[in-house]
């Protein structure tokens, strides 16, 4: 596997694979890979002939700069386990490769509509400093294909919409959540957990499924749904931030009769605040 810190040298590789008529596909992490970054991967090589990882630890996403400061690095133990899949290239660029004039007068995206409700209310600034990397990466890279993990439903969404808003010739592809044995979805937040929290953690899984259950028997009292989950999340030691039934395709609130529904989740339990939302489609 090549690693890359440079733009120039990644354009020169894509350059030649791209005159040797090769596709490429792309994903985008910041690192601290588990096995949901690496199942990505193995999505992107059935996609392409050639996969580029991208590590970079976004600054501009972050709402909260000690949250910044403690994410974990981890380049050695990422690029191994890159190179055990196979991966072709992986890009690394630092902070000054990436906003090479600052942050300050950086060109920002906003994505509307898509940027301000659930996590985007908890986190203000996030969304547009990852459409806004995502968008500057996308340009760096010349993928045909992106794949984003289906963990962050709303940012898989925001991308969507942003490729489609912008005209980016790319395809997003969605990469199905790839959880631990109890349910619980893979993420590197997940390491702020003790052995403890990581048992009560399954709850947020459960909760989900438990909603998608009743929904399917035909419950459409939507909001009593979402209060029991709140409050049950809160037994089991969360502090939640919404269990919210939304529409899949935009994220409206759902009402009574939408048909293709998505159940998301965020809640904070010790030091993590943990995401992780299902489909739900009713006949
Ligand atoms: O999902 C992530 O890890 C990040 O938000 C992304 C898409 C790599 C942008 O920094």
């Amino acid at each position: 596997m090549q690693s890359v810190d440079q733009l120039d040298a990644l354009r020169e590789q894509v350059q030649q694979w791209r005159d040797d008529k090769r596709s490429i596909a792309f994903v985008p992490t910041m690192g601290n890979l588990h096995q949901g970054h690496l199942s990505l991967v193995r999505r992107a090589q059935e996609l392409a002939d050639k996969v580029i990882v991208s590590v970079f630890v976004n600054p501009l996403q972050f709402d909260d700069k000690n949250d910044l400061s403690a994410y974990p690095r981890t380049l050695v133990a990422d690029i191994e386990k890159l190179e055990s899949v196979a991966s072709d290239l992986v890009f690394t660029p630092t902070a000054d490769t990436v906003y090479p004039n600052g942050m300050d007068e950086q060109t920002v995206i906003t994505v509307p509509s898509m940027d301000n409700k659930l996590c985007g209310q908890a986190r203000p600034g996030h969304f547009d400093g990852v459409a806004t990397v995502v968008a500057k990466l996308f340009n760096m890279v010349q993928a045909d294909f992106a794949v984003f993990g289906e963990k962050d439903y709303q940012q898989l969404l925001l991308i969507r919409k942003m490729v489609s808003d912008l005209n980016i010739p790319i395809t997003i592809i969605a990469g199905e959540t790839y959880r631990e044995k109890n349910g619980l979805a893979m993420s590197s937040r997940n390491q702020y957990l003790n052995a403890k929290q990581r048992d009560i953690a399954a709850a947020l899984y459960q909760n989900l499924l438990s909603i998608k259950n009743k929904l399917e028997q035909g419950d459409e009292d939507f909001l009593a749904l979402e209060k029991y989950a709140v409050k049950s999340l809160h037994e089991s030691g969360f502090v939640p931030d919404y269990v919210d039934i939304r529409r899949a395709d935009d994220l409206e609130r759902a009402e009574k009769g939408d048909k293709s529904l998505r159940i998301l989740v965020a809640a904070r339990l010790g030091n993590a605040r943990l995401i992780d939302n299902i489909a739900c489609n009713l006949a």
